[in-house]
């Protein structure tokens, strides 16, 4: 399974915050924003991905992340010449999908939630064709939006309709097989004038191959596109992490607890930024010699939501 992550875009609804900076570069809260999407596809267990955004930008995020060995994973980049549209990831990407399966995840959402790990490993593992989540929201209109029959198969899929027939937005996050890359080289570009992904999403619901993985009201998704949606964002992690004492996405920790950096790595990491609350954090955790007894004395791992030490 490769992962992507799409960091493009023209961040036009975020100026001028982002007139000389990627929006996904922007903190949430105490990390940049690409932490967020980077740590769900390292929760979902794939360590070889594709980070694509704009020209003036993908540089940024390769100083920022390097080629992902001091997270034990593959990062390369690819650069979106214009923001054309969601399924061009895949065009980009051909060589590095090759004849696996692929994650997409847009670098503006973020996803929280008890058991989400063991959610998105289990889509993961049980994936065929194509695999969405649906996530009921007040405001249906601004997603693409899935309609379900009573055994909540998929019957349609509308973007941004005016009138939508369900509450449940489709999020950023989307599992295909690799034919995802031939059917986005025959998507037409919409009214907007981009390829919409939802068009990539009709076409395996037309062949009956469209899986919608339910998020449940447990789960907190955010897609941290506006100056509101941003800061709410902000607030709702930074109230989780200092009510728990855990932090959200930290990719040295789950990097650690995957077993892909050892304990020094994860120090000396924490040790070059050690002015920081992030970086006493892991500092702590690798000084914290039973980590172990500590995720089993409270039943299951707080961060990853695995049982024991899955
Ligand atoms: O967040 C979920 C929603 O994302 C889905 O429900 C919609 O079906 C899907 O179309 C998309 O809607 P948005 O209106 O939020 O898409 P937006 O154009 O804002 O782009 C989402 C992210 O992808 C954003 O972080 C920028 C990036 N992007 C977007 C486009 C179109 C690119 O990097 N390149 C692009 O060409």
């Amino acid at each position: 399974m490769k992962g992507i992550i799409l960091a493009g875009g023209s961040g036009t609804r975020l100026s001028p915050s982002t007139d000389s900076i990627n929006k996904h570069l922007l903190p949430v809260f105490d990390k940049p924003m690409i932490y967020y999407p980077l740590s769900v596809l390292m929760l979902g267990g794939i360590k070889e991905v594709m980070i694509i955004s704009t020209p003036e930008d993908t540089e940024r995020f390769e100083r920022l992340l390097g080629d992902g060995s001091s997270l034990g994973i593959q990062i390369v980049y690819k650069e979106q010449s214009e923001p054309k549209g969601i399924p061009e990831s895949f065009l980009i990407a051909e060589d590095f999908i090759g004849k696996d399966d692929v994650t997409l995840i847009l670098a503006d959402n973020i996803f929280f939630g008890q058991g989400f790990t063991t959610l998105l490993r289990n889509a993961i593992k049980k994936h065929k064709h194509a695999t969405v989540f649906g996530y009921r929201v007040k405001d249906p209109e601004r997603f693409g939006v899935v309609e379900f029959d009573h055994h909540q198969n998929a019957i349609s899929i509308e973007e941004k309709p005016e009138d939508p027939k369900s509450d449940f937005a489709v999020t950023g996050l989307y599992i295909y097989d690799s034919r995802a890359v031939q059917i986005a080289k025959k998507l037409k570009p919409s009214e907007r004038g981009e390829l919409e992904i939802t068009d990539l999403n009709k076409e395996y619901l037309k062949w009956n191959q469209l899986h919608v993985e339910l998020l449940g009201r447990g789960f907190a998704w955010m897609d941290a596109g506006t100056q509101e949606s941003l800061f709410d964002a902000a607030e709702f992690i930074k109230t989780t992490q200092q009510r728990q004492g855990f932090k959200i996405a930290c990719l040295e920790e789950i990097a650690f607890y995957l077993d892909y950096i050892s304990r020094d790595m994860l120090y000396e990491k924490g040790k070059s930024m050690e002015k920081t609350d992030y970086g006493q954090y892991l500092m702590e955790i690798a000084n914290r010699k039973h980590n172990q007894q500590y995720w089993d004395a409270i039943d299951h791992h707080p961060m990853l939501g695995l049982a024991g030490n899955e």
